[in-house]
């Protein structure tokens, strides 16, 4: 009997484990203000706690962003998504796979990776930070003032370069890199 309540045991935890796991999963660490972020990188971990600590509080996710640094109107200037909101793209019209590609529905605040099918048709998404976009030029999110969103889908082919694809294995990239710095003598 106590050798059954034992194994129960075991697997509640195993299943609270589990649990735990998926959820912390499902919420990112999502920087927003990269400026607080940089003071983060001189953290130093405090060992003793004989005094209260002060520590900056960090923004809560709920609190609202503050657009006064940003230039433009927002929601004019640039789209203010909470979450991805359903569309029509598909990675079945991508040119490659796998791939990053912006959601031009979305003004491109929303980008898709598209890869082994697991997530569905539309793949991976995911929103970039208010008042920037995905620009399909670095493959990364970059300030609304710097992207010319309906320009994405005529860059979408980028991702068949390995030098601009972050999904390609980096081996590939050394390769095409070398073969790409090879010197002719005549
Ligand atoms: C953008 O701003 C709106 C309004 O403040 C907010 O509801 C939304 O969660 C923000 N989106 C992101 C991706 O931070």
């Amino acid at each position: 009997m106590l050798r059954v309540s034992c194994n129960f045991t075991i697997l509640l935890l195993a299943i609270l484990l589990a649990i735990t796991y998926t959820t912390s999963l499902q919420h990112p660490i999502v920087v927003e203000d990269y400026d607080d972020y940089n003071e983060h990188q001189n953290f130093q971990p405090i060992v003793k706690f004989d005094k209260p600590i002060v520590v900056k509080a960090i923004e809560k996710s709920e609190k609202q962003q503050d657009f006064s640094k940003i230039p433009g109107i927002p929601g004019v200037d640039f789209p203010l998504y909470h979450t991805v909101p359903p569309t029509s793209f598909s990675c079945a019209h991508v040119p490659f796979v796998p791939g990053m590609y912006a959601n031009v529905e979305t003004g491109c605040q929303a980008y898709h990776i598209c890869h082994d099918g697991r997530e569905g048709h539309q793949g991976a998404f995911f929103l970039c930070t208010n008042g920037t976009l995905f620009n399909q030029q670095e493959f990364a999110c970059d300030w609304w003032y710097n992207v010319n969103c309906a320009d994405a889908p005529y860059l979408y082919r980028l991702n068949l370069d390995p030098l601009k694809n972050p999904y390609i294995p980096k081996k590939k990239q050394e390769i095409i890199r070398k073969q790409n710095m090879r010197i002719v003598v005549y």
